[in-house]
């Protein structure tokens, strides 16, 4: 019987964890007889056939390494009759594919496992938002985003200013209401349930009555206003805000730093989990799931259900974290 053969890519957007992800599930199917071909730039390297040949040694000392030794990029060959052509030239030469993505990645694995049938897909965005499962990247973001707000305080204290730290999550509040919450600002403004400009004016006045003389407004990307022209919705309310209370206010983009070094030990041991269960996914022949991780618990998720679905924060978080606000 020839050799077993699997391939692997990370596709989307980078975050931390995705090499402990890739070097567990390298490291397990090298030691269990299994070739694996790293393609390169995500779907890119799958179109033009484009891959590395993994040694234990590609995968050595890479576990506490940001970003991805394979390349990612958010390439898409869905929508290209001859990229996808050519995509599955190169998928008749593995056994299986092993798809380490976001929501995009997760609807191009999806396409695949349909036209072809052995896809597994290990979840990873720093914005949490893939439905049904936690997402390797998301825990060190938030712990980033946290001790960047912390630093926040001193500065906006001293100077008695409001401060509107703007941070990522293109369709979600995860990181900015965990962020948040955990560093202690005093207003979250996340796309499910955004606050008026004059919600948060009250609250920033409320501070002040009970004797505090500066804020610190944390808002995702993804909020956004009737009235808004800037690109970044922290600045539109920075401006607002300023316009209504005539109080001292700066802006700070918390952006792809939340993307970059180290990855936390969690987002390690959930990558690896994931890894050694997508491994075992493919020894059981089982195609078509995500191998989903919700508190320390592995469950093969099918596809389906989380395809063209987004996991927002609850009405329960939210309304949990609202009497904390102001
Ligand atoms: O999907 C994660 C994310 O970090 C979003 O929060 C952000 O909007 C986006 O990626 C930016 O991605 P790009 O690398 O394409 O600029």
């Amino acid at each position: 019987m020839s050799r077993r053969r699997v391939g692997i890519l990370t596709s989307g957007g980078d975050c931390p964890g995705l090499n402990a992800a890739i070097r567990s599930f390298v490291k397990l199917a090298l030691r269990r007889g299994v070739e694996v071909w790293g393609f390169e730039n995500g779907w890119e390297g799958v179109v033009n056939s484009r891959y590395l040949v993994m040694k234990p040694r590609d995968v050595s000392g890479i576990l506490p390494l940001g970003g991805t030794v394979l390349g990612t990029s958010r390439f898409n060959p869905v929508f290209d009759r001859r990229a996808e052509e050519k995509a599955l030239e190169t998928l008749q030469n593995v056994d299986a594919l092993v798809v380490i993505g976001g929501n995009g990645s997760l609807h191009i694995a999806h396409h695949f496992q349909r036209k072809w049938g052995r896809v597994i897909f290990i979840p990873k965005t720093i914005d949490n938002d893939i439905w049904g499962t936690e997402s390797i990247g998301f825990q060190t973001a938030v712990e980033v985003a946290t001790s960047l707000i912390d630093r926040l305080h001193t500065t906006a204290e001293s100077h008695r200013r409001v401060f509107f730290v703007q941070l990522m999550g293109r369709h979600t509040g995860w990181i900015t209401l965990y962020a948040g919450m955990a560093a202690g600002a005093d207003v979250m403004v996340i796309p499910e349930y955004p606050l008026s400009e004059e919600e948060i004016a009250e609250y920033i006045m409320h501070r002040k009555r009970m004797g505090k003389s500066f804020s610190i407004v944390a808002v995702a990307e993804g909020v956004r206003y009737s009235g808004q022209k800037e690109q970044n919705v922290g600045i539109y309310l920075q401006r607002r805000i300023s316009d209504l209370l005539k109080v001292e206010t700066r802006f700070v983009e918390i952006g792809y730093v939340l993307r970059g070094g180290v990855p936390s030990s969690y987002d390690r041991l959930m990558a690896h989990q994931m890894g050694y269960f997508a491994f075992h996914l493919f020894e059981e022949g089982m195609f078509g799931y995500i191998t989903a991780y919700n508190g320390y618990v592995e469950k093969a998720m099918p596809m389906e259900s989380a395809v063209g679905r987004l996991k927002t924060v609850s009405p329960e978080e939210y309304f949990a974290a609202l009497p904390y606000f102001g």
